[in-house]
């Protein structure tokens, strides 16, 4: 009777092997390869996989076990399997812009907490989700509505000025002076006119050549630095 028990502990304890070794294999970043998500976005074609997806540190057997206390709730955090989770730290390794006039870090700020009920201003991923084969994946252009509804310029260089065109709810038009970034080198238009139509900026989110500049003040790398092996 004991015996039979026994070989019955064995029998799951194989199943669960079984299970956790099907698992890793379908996450296992080689095999994604046959099930990436869709097409890189803008300037990522030349990137390869494991730039972003970075493997994860410790033997087959070690992710294994993470992932087993993760599970059993002994562990906060999984170590994965194959890769780790893409994060925006990933993406400022190639992409800092210490300029950056909307860097995400502030956006953790408790001030933001309303405006992180609508945008999750806090990670790239957000507003550039990856394998979509474009360059922003917003599906609006107001969304600066979040925040800016109190911005207000002392001598106000733009006619209609900031307060109307916050008061009339023309959010649309602020990517038409301003981009987002602050990374191109490029002069603020006083009249709308002299903007940038919305048609461009969609065509520029989906991809097409920047209405802004075509001169940066930062370039990004094209590999990262300090991989570890
Ligand atoms: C520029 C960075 C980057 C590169 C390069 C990249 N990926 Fe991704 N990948 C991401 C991000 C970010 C996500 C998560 C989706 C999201 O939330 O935007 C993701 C998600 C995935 C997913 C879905 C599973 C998951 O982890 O969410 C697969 C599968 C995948 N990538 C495969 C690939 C393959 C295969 C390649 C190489 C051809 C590749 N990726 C190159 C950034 C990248
Ligand atoms: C290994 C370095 C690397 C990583 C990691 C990386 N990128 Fe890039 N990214 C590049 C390069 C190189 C370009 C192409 C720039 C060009 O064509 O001028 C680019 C282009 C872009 C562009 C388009 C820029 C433009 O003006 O056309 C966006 C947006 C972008 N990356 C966002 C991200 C996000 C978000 C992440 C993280 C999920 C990320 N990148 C991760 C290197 C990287
Ligand atoms: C709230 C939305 C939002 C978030 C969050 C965001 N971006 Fe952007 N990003 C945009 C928009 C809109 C543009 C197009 C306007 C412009 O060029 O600034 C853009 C443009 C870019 C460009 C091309 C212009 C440039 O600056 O060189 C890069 C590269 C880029 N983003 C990378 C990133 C990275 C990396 C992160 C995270 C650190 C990030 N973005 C976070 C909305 C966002
Ligand atoms: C998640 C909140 C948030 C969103 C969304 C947002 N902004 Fe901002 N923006 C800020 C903050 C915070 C500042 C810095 C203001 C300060 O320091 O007083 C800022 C500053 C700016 C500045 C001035 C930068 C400088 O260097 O003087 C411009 C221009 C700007 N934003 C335009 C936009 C536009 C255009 C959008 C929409 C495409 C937008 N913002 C969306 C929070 C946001
Ligand atoms: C007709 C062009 C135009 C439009 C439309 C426009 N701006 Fe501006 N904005 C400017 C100019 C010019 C300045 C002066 C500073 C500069 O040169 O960047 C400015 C300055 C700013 C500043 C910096 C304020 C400071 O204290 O320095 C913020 C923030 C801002 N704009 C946000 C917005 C937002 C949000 C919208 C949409 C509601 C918007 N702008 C629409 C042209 C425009």
């Amino acid at each position: 009777m004991a015996s039979l028990i026994q070989w019955r502990n064995l029998g799951l304890l194989v199943g669960i092997a079984a299970g956790l070794l099907m698992l890793a294999f379908l996450t296992y970043p080689e095999r994604n390869s046959l099930v990436a998500k869709g097409p890189m976005n803008t300037g990522h074609e030349g990137l390869g996989c494991e730039q972003c997806h970075v493997p994860v540190k410790g033997t087959a057997a070690q992710q294994v076990s993470s992932n087993v206390y993760y599970w059993l709730g002994l562990r906060n955090k999984t170590i994965g399997f194959g890769s780790k989770d893409v994060e925006s730290g990933d993406c400022i390794d190639c992409h800092e812009r210490p300029d950056d006039r909307h860097p995400i870090s502030r956006f953790l700020e408790p001030r933001f907490a309303e405006a992180r009920k609508h945008i999750r201003a806090y990670e790239c991923v957000a507003c550039h989700t990856e394998h979509q084969g474009k360059r922003v994946t917003l599906s609006t252009i107001g969304y600066c509505t979040h925040c800016h509804q109190d911005t207000e310029l002392k001598n106000d260089p733009i006619f209609p000025t900031h307060a109307d065109v916050i008061r009339s709810k023309s959010w649309n038009t602020c990517l038409q002076c301003h981009d987002f970034h602050g990374n191109h080198k490029m002069i603020t238009p006083t009249r709308l006119d002299d903007g940038v139509s919305e048609d461009r900026i969609w065509r520029y989110f989906e991809g097409g050549p920047s209405p802004y500049s075509s001169e940066k003040f930062v370039e990004p790398r094209a590999a990262r630095e300090g991989d570890e092996q």
